[in-house]
């Protein structure tokens, strides 16, 4: 059966105080109506259909770049949610299912969504509701003494006794296309804040003898709002612990799951440790027996097994993903940028950044290094404090070290150069033209003492 779903986004989240528009504010790293339309496209829907209005520009192209075939309709001005889903419906077919989400409503999951539309079957009105604790501001369910729904009452043109009812309308509904094309264009703005009420379709349903019925949704965190920034952190911290549990049933050890963000996806492999506060962006895979320390940040990254990540470390593979090889160690205090890819057991110590560089087998740069557009061989050993001098301020270049070579302490490497197997690099030396295999190269001035030479001196003032 067809299936067109209508996610409304044009409102303007005026509690947000923001110029951003809300559907465009994050979870997870990810806009709010990024969730809606992931989940959206796992429907199996033929029609996707984003009503704009707020913002509609910036909404517009966060949709285009999630779901080219998704189409926007602008909704100006914004006049309430019936208007919203009026101005979507002309371009919806005839027959079939539509199923309507809220673009701020983030965390809906795609099971609850299709138990909705199995429940509509194309021909009756479905309503996810839940019971809540504290109901205020939401649309309240109003149902007959033998429980069948007859309405939806608006927070604010609820009586007091209304307003007792816990049972809320989430926002999100399924009904015969055809019928919600007419029942839309029935609505009227005559409520307390002068608005088209979509929720109004239920009352019409009533009256046009269409079945009205309810699904629960199974958790209050898969449809709660987001209204206000602390709505939004609130919903962050339900979705962070939900990931941590996830995570958690699969095995992995994590020192606090209060204290995890994944802003994408992280999978592991067995016995995996996580200390507290690291996040982890894009796309990480952590295999077997991997340990990541304390206050990490890590983006796009293939962490290999056993591989120990130690505290406060920055990997960011951004574009090209960074690749840590089996039982290597990284940090305390180090940098991985795109295209650092080191193989197994390669140290990287504290206050050592690569970029853009292979480092082979073994490969050692354990204090204050920097390793940029560079091809390490096995087991070199890169000094305390060296680097390679790889932009000539107009071009990179490449700093090759083959096998085995060491290179001393504060040594400049001026690409484009290569030091050979099993070469000696004396400390301090600037080496700007290629240095032999297996020989000592130093490249430093050389160190004179004057026995005569005396120090100026000026009058000492007491302290
Ligand atoms: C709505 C429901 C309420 C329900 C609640 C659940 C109505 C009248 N009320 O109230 O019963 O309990 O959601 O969260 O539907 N939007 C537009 N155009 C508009 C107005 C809103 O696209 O003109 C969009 C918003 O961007 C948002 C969604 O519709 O994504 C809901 O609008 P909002 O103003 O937040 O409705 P609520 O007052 O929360
Ligand atoms: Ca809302």
């Amino acid at each position: 059966m067809t299936l067109a779903i209508i996610i409304m986004a044009a409102g303007k989240g005026t509690r947000m105080k923001s110029t951003r528009p809300k559907v465009l504010h994050t979870l997870a790293g990810q806009p709010l109506l990024g969730h809606v339309l992931h989940t959206a496209a796992t429907l199996n829907a033929q029609h996707t259909t984003v009503v704009t209005g707020h913002g509609a520009e910036a909404v517009e192209t966060c949709v285009a770049g999630i779901n080219g075939a998704a189409r926007c309709v602008r909704q100006m001005p914004q006049l309430g949610t019936g208007h919203a889903v009026q101005q979507a419906v002309p371009i919806l077919p005839d027959t079939g299912t539509a199923l309507i989400l809220n673009g701020d409503v983030p965390l809906i999951a795609a099971r609850t969504a299709q138990a909705l539309v199995q429940a509509c079957a194309g021909q009756h009105l479905a309503l996810l509701t839940i019971e809540l604790q504290d109901a205020s501001g939401y649309g309240r369910i109003l149902r007959n003494a033998a429980g069948v729904i007859t309405g939806i009452v608006e927070h604010k043109d609820a009586s007091e006794e209304q307003r007792r009812i816990r049972e809320v309308y989430t926002g999100v509904m399924a009904a015969p296309t055809a019928w919600l094309k007419g029942a839309v264009m029935n609505l009227r703005n005559d409520n307390a804040q002068g608005e088209y009420y979509l929720t109004d379709v239920v009352a019409q349903a009533v009256a046009d003898g269409l079945k009205v019925t309810s699904a629960q949704a199974p958790s209050e965190t898969e449809v709660l709002g987001v209204n206000s920034p602390a709505q939004l952190a609130d919903l962050e911290r339900r979705h962070q612990l939900q990931q941590a549990q996830a995570l958690m049933e699969a095995g992995v050890r994590l020192n606090d799951p209060a204290r995890l963000d994944v802003r994408g996806r992280l999978t592991c492999g067995t016995d995996v440790e996580i200390d507290v506060n690291c996040i982890f962006e894009g796309t990480v895979h952590l295999a077997d027996g991997v340990r990541v320390g304390a206050h990490c940040v890590i983006a796009d990254a293939l962490i290999g097994e056993g591989a120990v990540i130690h505290p406060y470390t920055h990997i960011d593979g951004a574009g090209q993903p960074v690749q840590v090889g089996p039982r290597s160690l990284v940090g305390p205090y180090a940098r991985l940028r795109p295209g650092a890819q080191l193989g197994a057991e390669v140290h990287i110590g504290n206050f050592v950044e690569v970029k853009n560089s292979q480092l082979a087998d073994g490969a050692k740069a354990n204090h204050l290094a920097y390793l940029g557009d560079s091809t390490v061989g096995q087991w070199v050993n890169f000094g305390d404090g060296s680097i390679t001098a790889n932009d000539d301020g107009a071009h990179k270049h490449r700093t090759v070290i083959e096998h085995d070579a060491h290179v001393g302490s504060n040594c400049v490497l001026v690409a484009p150069v290569t030091v050979g197997a099993g070469a000696t690099i004396g400390a301090g030396s600037t080496i700007g033209k290629n240095a032999p295999a297996g020989q000592l190269t130093v490249a430093r001035a050389k160190q004179v003492s004057l026995s005569g030479w005396v120090r100026p001196t000026k009058e000492k003032k007491a302290p």
